[in-house]
């Protein structure tokens, strides 16, 4: 059988880490989540001062992009974990400062190129999930398999605040509805690399699929790649 590159673009809250983390634990390929790495850039700048609410000093950021070291690496219960620098940093990164930081680094062309080298290194043997906005349009342009995965924004909230719910927090479905539209909005009009979908990319809006039934949508279309 042969390896291949899957790349898996989309709008936030679609489930696209769900979808890639499920489908490389079924064929053992390396999943990476590449939004995790603009978490981790993020998270950098925040605890060295260089990026707030306000502010973001571009030319530190410039200065010391290549001390930024991200890896992951696989827990003991089979889950990849970002590590920033050898240290551990999966749950610090999933705040909503660090995704919010990591919406604005990520519209910076230098952030961009380092990541985009660094997970370019990761596919040369293939065999390997990435999950991201820009896989299948610059990462990996020759991807085998690229999904474009999409949802209704209401359905992309309600999924969000049910998991904010549950995970205790207080949550306001208006509030999360409106930083869905708005993410939505940066990631697709953003000057480097926007969001979009690649000419040749599958289209999965999976606002009225079963999880069940979007994971046999995929493996259909793994099977037609791989078996050829
Ligand atoms: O998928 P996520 O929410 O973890 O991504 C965090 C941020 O990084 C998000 O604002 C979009 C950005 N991102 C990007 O620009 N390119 C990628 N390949 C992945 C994420």
């Amino acid at each position: 059988m042969n390896k291949i590159i899957v790349a898996i673009d989309g709008f936030s809250s679609c489930g696209k880490s769900t979808m890639a983390r499920e489908l490389a634990q079924q064929t053992g390929y390396i999943y990476v989540d590449t939004g995790a790495m603009y978490r981790a850039v993020s998270l950098y700048c925040i605890q060295n001062g260089w990026l707030n609410d306000s502010e973001m000093n571009e030319s530190e950021i410039l200065a010391n992009i290549s001390a930024i070291k991200i890896d992951f690496k696989t827990n003991n219960l089979g889950v990849s974990e970002t590590y920033l620098n050898g240290k551990n940093v999966e749950s610090e990164i999933r705040t909503l400062e660090v995704a919010n930081g990591a919406s604005r680094i990520s519209t910076l062309g230098f952030v961009r190129r380092e990541l985009v080298r660094q997970q370019q290194l990761m596919g040369l043997e293939k065999g390997i999930v990435m999950d991201g906005r820009d896989i299948g349009t610059v990462v990996f342009p020759n991807a085998e398999l690229k999904i474009f995965l999409t949802a209704l924004p209401e359905i992309r909230a309600k999924r969000r605040a049910d998991e904010m719910t549950r995970k205790g927090e207080l949550v306001n479905y208006e509030e999360v509805l409106a930083n869905v539209i708005e993410r939505d909005e940066r990631d697709q009009n953003r000057a480097e690399s926007p969001l979009r979908k690649a000419d040749d990319a599958i289209t999965i809006d999976n606002s009225n699929l079963l999880p069940a039934e979007q994971t046999e949508i995929l493996r259909t279309l793994f099977a037609e790649k791989t078996f050829s």
